[in-house]
């Protein structure tokens, strides 16, 4: 039987101490995991206390124990947006819902997907192409990858193309919902806390709603599901004609994918160009790796595996910049978490931002070194865990890594970009890690 003990209190009030971490989260939890070996526990009076997990075989064991661990209930403006989505849901409804659309994630759609991206990246390289003929050389990278990550996502789920006024309309209200759910003082509060969504939030959740509805008006209109699904979307439709799910299930389901489908993968795309630029000798690797795999072929699936080298860097880049930055979960009853003891309610956070860059578990862990994954894969549960770990672990895994690829070479192959040295010093905590305002790059052509 292992000893029960409690984490250690850092220095300070726990108030004092909660207000550093919404004043600034990163930080904070830096300064936690230089600290505490395995975790730490900031007691607040009449209050849940927050947990900081900094030893990551702790992260996995609470990621792993979803009914001990469970996720903490939107409240105020993420409750708003995509309430019974696979992001959201628990229990029997979480569990269903994931084993339903599971197979929309299988061979078929994966190819779907990765061509998609091959595709929309073919047709980002000839708009950049256009407009470096026309003098323009300047971009905001994070619109340009949002563009390319969420054409071929709807695509790749719903079996349609939202288009470029709809990926523009996408990236407008993710950046709203984004400044909405920026990291405050009622992420730490009790879930019964007051927390009234403002008029923004409102519309931007009305805006997603409009874009789920008319995704599922237009995937009816060619038929709906039929006897050989092949998207998500089929699958959720076949699910719902066998099963009871709440009012409302497929739109959120359908919002829920438009966000978490796209979100994260343009942002890890972002930031690793970000990382390309400042890094030439790595950028050169890439191209000679995307002229040697894809050549001029018309850039898709079938490229994806050999990418090999491509695969570390963005891996690494995930590592520096994850764009999930952290896993939240709130304890259900006292729990035994290793041989310490959390209390009931209290917020648990398994930072990757922090276990990914302490120097206990990657050499040198600012620098950014693809090299690292030479001999070592991401999948073993150790520090890295970009895409979680346990029964939550990101279903869309496969999508992201294997359209990340194919996007980086197609773009890389001709193309550098030059982005400011400072670009993502400061970067918005929201339940992703964001640019504030877009990235700038300046685009020039290779011969
Ligand atoms: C670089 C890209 C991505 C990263 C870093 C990422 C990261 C993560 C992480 C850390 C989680 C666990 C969240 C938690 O348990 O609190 C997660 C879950 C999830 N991800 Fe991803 N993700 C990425 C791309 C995608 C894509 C492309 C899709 C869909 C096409 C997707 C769909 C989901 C869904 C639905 C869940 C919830 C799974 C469940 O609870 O069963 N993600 N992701």
């Amino acid at each position: 039987m292992e000893q029960s003990q409690r984490l250690p209190n850092p220095p300070d009030s726990g108030v004092f101490n909660a207000l550093r971490f919404v004043r600034s989260p990163l930080r904070f939890l830096s300064v936690m995991q230089s600290q505490y070996r395995d975790g730490v526990e900031v007691s607040i009076p009449a209050g849940p206390s927050i947990v900081v997990v900094t030893n990551p075989d702790l992260c996995h064991e609470a990621m792993d124990r979803i009914a001990d661990f469970s996720r903490v209930p939107a409240s105020g403006a993420a409750a708003l947006i995509a309430e019974n989505g696979l992001v959201q849901t628990e229990g029997d409804l979480w569990r269903r819902q994931r084993e339903a659309i599971a197979p929309g994630f299988g061979g078929g759609p994966l190819e779907t997907y990765v061509d998609s991206v091959g595709a929309q990246a073919v047709r980002l390289r000839e708009e950049w192409g256009d407009a470096v003929t026309a003098g323009q050389t300047d971009r905001n990278l994070h619109r340009d990858m949002t563009t390319v990550t969420v054409r071929a996502a709807t695509q790749a789920l719903f079996g349609t193309d939202i288009g470029a006024d709809g990926a523009s309309e996408m990236h407008r209200l993710a950046q709203g919902a984004a400044s909405e759910f920026e990291l405050s003082v009622t992420t730490i509060t009790p879930e019964w806390f007051p927390d009234r969504p403002s008029s923004d939030a409102r519309e931007v959740a009305e805006g997603l709603k409009r874009m789920g509805e008319e995704i599922i008006a237009t995937k009816r209109s060619s038929g709906g599901a039929n006897d050989t699904p092949s998207d998500m979307l089929d699958f959720l439709l076949l699910a719902e004609q066998s099963g009871e799910y709440p009012e409302n299930h497929l739109r959120d389901q359908v919002v829920s994918f438009l966000i978490a489908g796209h979100e994260t993968t343009a942002l890890g795309t972002t930031y690793t160009q970000a990382l390309l630029s400042w890094h030439p000798e790595v950028r050169e690797r890439v191209r000679a790796e995307a002229r040697d795999v894809i050549g001029d072929d018309e850039p898709g699936y079938e490229h994806a595996e050999q990418l090999t080298y491509t695969g570390q860097v963005i891996t690494e880049a995930l590592r520096l910049y994850p764009p999930a930055w952290a896993v939240i979960r709130r304890a259900q009853g006292d729990q035994q978490l290793g041989q310490y003891v959390v209390s009931d309610g209290s917020l648990v956070i398994m930072p990757q931002w922090s276990v990914h860059r302490d120097e206990r578990f990657f050499d040198s862990p600012t620098q950014f070194d693809p090299s690292r994954w030479d001999d070592q894969s991401p999948d073993e549960r150790g520090a890295y865990f970009a895409f979680a770990s346990g029964p939550h672990s990101c279903i869309g895994r496969g999508f992201a890594t294997m359209g990340a690829r194919v996007a980086l070479a197609t773009l890389t192959r001709d193309f550098d970009l030059d982005v400011p040295r400072d670009e993502l010093s400061d970067l918005l905590v929201t339940p992703t890690l964001r640019p504030g305002d877009g990235v700038r790059a300046t685009v020039s052509p290779v011969d």
